[in-house]
């Protein structure tokens, strides 16, 4: 069996890779399975930078095969905020303070100007290759919060297709259309194909 490390802590990241590569010879380890503790800064300026800039730190210390993303949250009326600043956006890491932040920067604007996005980029590193593969979601700054399901900005991301905030659907369904879930549909099947015989 081959071994996939995931470089997250988050074990919601790894169960979603678990399930894509099921039945398929891989072996997928957090870092907690592996004792490993580094937070990595993340001191690229794009989503592609930040995910590389993980796997390459942790395949040194692994060697092998290792997964890491980068994702968050751009706006377009705030010209792409908070980007790759999503987790410490109004330099808090409170999730409440920093959706509730965006509904007031963007109190009062209409509809068409509230369009907005989440962004994934999931890279793979090997002893001999890098690879970056990357998943988008297209929704709306909702006008106010709603939903408890999920995490971040979740319960005011609109989904006009669902007529449902993030927040408000169930996990296997946010897995299938998110930006997190289409990067990672396109690196597992990367990854089914390596392990066919
Ligand atoms: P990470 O790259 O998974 O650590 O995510 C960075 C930040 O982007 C998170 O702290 C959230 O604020 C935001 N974010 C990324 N993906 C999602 C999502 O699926 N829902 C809500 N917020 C997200």
């Amino acid at each position: 069996m081959r071994r996939l490390v995931i470089a997250t802590n988050n074990e919601g990241k790894v169960k979603e890779i678990k399930r894509l590569l099921a039945g398929y010879d891989y072996e997928v380890l957090s870092l907690k399975d592996l004792d490993i503790n580094i937070d990595v800064e993340e001191t690229g300026s794009s989503f592609e930078e930040n995910s590389l800039l993980k796997a390459r730190t942790i395949q040194k210390l692994t060697g092998g095969m290792v997964v890491a993303d980068d994702s968050g949250l751009e706006v377009d009326f705030l010209n792409g905020a908070p980007g790759i600043y999503s987790s410490r956006f109004l330099g808090t890491s409170s999730e409440k303070k920093q959706y509730e932040g965006i509904l007031a920067l963007l109190d009062g604007i209409p509809d068409e100007y509230r369009n907005a996005r989440f962004r994934c980029a999931a890279s793979l590193v090997t002893d001999t290759d890098e690879m970056i593969f990357t998943g988008t979601l297209e929704g709306k700054i909702a006008l106010k919060p709603k939903g408890d399901n999920g995490f971040g900005y979740d319960p005011v991301f609109f989904i006009p297709e669902f007529r449902k905030t993030m927040a408000q659907l169930d996990t296997e369904t946010k897995n299938q259309i998110s930006h997190r879930g289409k990067a990672f549909e396109l690196l597992a099947a990367k990854l089914k194909n390596w392990s066919r015989p």
